[in-house]
């Protein structure tokens, strides 16, 4: 096993290996399982309700994962009997948006959970007579738990915007962070010349974060941490919202149709910024990432600043590169494990740990905190890596490719480990901003610094 075992993604599976790995799966599923089951431990009332025409009722998230763990698991990878075929286009998000979901017959709360748990149990029948070096790109390395694990992560995510929007309390827990470090430089540069992006061979990487393909960058300049409250407050408060020239035309199109004038939850109350976050009225922190912005925000306040996001390949290289090693990293700082010192994922608490919290979580350049906090916008739309091939259904990505989606990268403090790494690919529309989202910017260096 290699070092650290992380990243359940990373793991290299032998003979040896094989029993270790299914043990780790388990304990995956289990995991996931419990968060998916902690954000939906409510009332029926709030799991059949739609919060927002953007969110499925979380009665269907859940329902979902199962029905999604069922398709592939026990069906395509496990050659068993489908157990409840008839639910299946209920659960299809392809066949039905968000908005139309409630109006559908879906199962109730304490059927959702039956049906999963059920389902469940023969996933771990599944597990138990499971060869992970089954040539099977299916079943090799595990490949089939880590989509489901990651699926279901993902949905948790999800639910936990949901309940951000619902405004309902006491279902999220909140916890210490480490405190943040202010000063130092703000940006960080990265010299010129390739990298090696994406990845071939970590084994649960989805298919559009692959094949691994060298690209090659002048030199740019990167902040060290995302932007923070504080200084995208300056930017709200410099009449940024007002000022024509920050806005690209479909970004002033966006602001004049949603009327935004600060990021969402934040509210203003006479001098001072305050905000909801899970049921709750708060200031804003000041030192904290901002989030709850959306692409195009993130654009206005970049040009304001004189500045510029990065493009995806930009975002990646600053992120995972070790040019010393001339290797990609699984994380920033290297291929161990996250953990609570490095990377603010997994829910700890539910929001951005400060600026400067995690000088362990230090890339290669110095850049920090680019795993974990908020989701970071970047300038690139969502498109395949040259030689890419949709594995294993195209609908997971492929059909998304050049559809006006903007990517983000390195996982909010909702995200979990399994589900983040240097060469994960999100992506949403760029007027989305009920998601866990910030940014951090960027500039070109000079002909004198490159
Ligand atoms: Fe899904």
């Amino acid at each position: 096993m290699t070092k650290g075992m992380s990243g359940l993604g990373r793991m290299i599976v032998d003979g040896t290996d094989a029993d270790r790995l299914k043990e780790r799966i388990a304990a995956e599923l289990i995991a996931v399982r419990g968060r998916s089951l902690a954000y939906t431990d409510a009332e029926d009332d709030l799991l059949v309700r739609q919060h927002s025409p953007l969110m499925s009722p979380l009665v269907w998230d859940l329902a979902h994962v199962g029905n999604y763990e069922e398709l592939w698991v026990l069906r395509e990878a496990g050659g068993i009997t489908p157990l409840r075929p008839e639910i299946d286009d209920l659960y299809d998000a392809f066949r039905h948006p968000r908005r139309d979901r409630p109006s559908l017959p879906i199962l109730g709360p304490a059927e959702a959970r039956r049906y999963i748990e059920g389902v469940r149990g023969r996933v771990l029948d599944v597990l138990d007579g499971f060869d992970p070096n089954d040539p099977d790109p299916l079943r090799r390395g595990g490949f089939v738990f880590g989509l489901v694990i990651q699926h279901e992560h993902q949905h948790d995510e999800t639910m936990l915007a949901t309940l951000q929007l619902s405004g309902e309390p006491g279902l999220v827990r909140d916890a210490e962070l480490p405190p943040g470090r202010p000063g130092g430089p703000e940006e960080v540069f990265v010299p010129a010349g390739p990298f090696l992006m994406g990845t071939s061979t970590l084994p649960w990487a989805y298919d559009n974060e692959r094949p691994a393909h060298p690209v090659d960058l002048p030199a740019y300049w990167i902040d060290r941490f995302p932007v923070g409250n504080a200084a995208y407050a300056a930017f709200v408060e410099d009449g940024g919202y007002d000022d024509p020239r920050w806005w690209s035309e479909e970004g002033g199109r966006w602001l004049r149709e949603s009327r935004a004038r600060a990021p969402l939850f934040w509210i203003r109350d006479g001098g001072d910024w305050w905000r909801t976050r899970f049921g709750r009225t708060e200031p804003v922190l000041m030192d904290e990432p901002v989030q709850h912005v959306c692409w195009y925000e993130a654009e206005a306040y970049a040009r304001w600043a004189g500045r510029r996001l990065p493009t995806e390949a930009e975002w990646e290289k600053a992120c995972g590169w070790d040019p010393v090693a001339g290797r990609a990293r699984a994380y920033p700082w290297g291929d161990d494990d996250p953990g609570p010192g490095r990377a603010n994922l997994g829910h700890r608490a539910a929001r951005p740990a400060p600026l400067g919290a995690y000088p362990a979580g230090a890339s290669a350049y110095g850049a920090e905190q680019m795993v974990g906090d908020v989701w970071e916008w970047t300038a690139s739309h969502f498109l395949p890596y040259p030689g890419f091939r949709s594995f294993p259904y195209r609908e997971y990505s492929e059909v998304f490719f050049g559809s006006g989606h903007r990517v983000l990268r390195g996982g909010s403090w909702a995200a979990d480990p399994a589900a983040v790494r240097t060469t994960f690919r999100n992506w949403d529309l760029p007027i989305r901003r009920q998601i866990f989202s910030g940014f951090r910017c960027a500039r070109s260096a000079s002909a004198e610094e490159s």
